[in-house]
């Protein structure tokens, strides 16, 4: 499959998923307390995707993953499965969410840090932030998709960051995971990158870990990717849509600012 570019129509139920991707996260926010389990965080937003939104969880039983979300605490780099595990003092969580609406996918994911942040959590957090806008920052017609994953990687090496090199973004649509991949880093093949064109929608997700970059996937669940070396690892994620003059961000929280 190649890169599809999406009609008007579609780019419209595109901002629709969108729209309520973020609002899962919104809706979220003041649950995300120490004390909480994932498992319950997992139950408020399927409820609320499938009976508030009349949406999809896309994550439940996609390749048997067994959830509605992603919950990635403090080490875990992506694809922590919501259960028992309660959040405790200082602990950093991502929590991913993708809905399918009318078909159609919106994928967006955020950390939140219970009870007082340490200072490595709220280092590691700004920075992987900090990484998406510099990667957004650089989508309009014209450039070369690879310059998205050379600026994320500067940033996070000069922030003494590295990024997880074994996950990446992908084009989002009628598919969870459409092509292209978004490297969050330089590969090297920069100039046999595609050409962003608009009506492209993909996410920009970098993972971004305060030590190195080599993770590791547990052979128990098959899915919780965590650091090797158990460092601290942070993730935000938006689907962007490209457009005549650069871009669009199709699951923007409210008030939230692309500066
Ligand atoms: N939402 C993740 C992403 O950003 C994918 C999760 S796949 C799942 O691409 F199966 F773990 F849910
Ligand atoms: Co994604
Ligand atoms: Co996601």
């Amino acid at each position: 499959m190649s890169i599809t570019i999406k009609t008007a129509e579609q780019i419209e139920k595109m901002r629709i998923a969108g729209k309520l991707a973020a609002s899962v996260l919104e809706m979220i926010e003041p649950h995300v307390n120490v004390g909480v389990s994932t498992g319950y965080l997992d139950q408020l937003c399927h409820d609320f995707i499938v009976n508030d939104l009349k949406a999809i969880p896309a994550p439940l039983n996609y390749n048997d993953f067994p959830k509605s979300i992603c919950t990635s605490i403090n080490n875990v780099v992506c694809h922590g499965i919501p259960g028992e595990k309660k959040l405790k003092k200082g602990d950093i969580i991502n929590i991913d969410i993708t809905v399918i609406k009318d078909g159609f996918h919106g994928d967006t994911s955020k950390m939140f840090i219970t009870g007082k942040p340490g200072v490595k959590a709220t280092r590691i957090c700004d920075v992987a932030r900090e990484c998406l806008l510099t990667g957004i920052k650089q989508v309009k017609p014209g450039v070369k998709l690879g310059e998205i994953g050379k600026a994320i990687g500067l940033y996070a090496n000069s922030k003494n960051c590295s990024v997880v090199r074994d996950y990446c973004g992908h084009g989002i649509g009628q598919g969870f995971h459409e092509m292209p991949q978004v490297l969050h880093y330089d590969d090297g093949r920069i100039k046999n990158s595609p050409v962003l064109e608009p009506g492209m929608t993909f996410t920009i997700e970098p993972m971004i870990n305060l030590g190195g970059y080599e993770v590791v996937t547990s052979s128990l669940d098959g899915w919780t990717v965590t650091t090797k070396d158990r460092s601290l690892s942070a993730q935000w994620e938006h689907t962007i849509l490209i457009t005549e003059t650069g871009y669009e961000v199709l699951t923007l929280r409210e008030g939230e600012l692309i500066i």
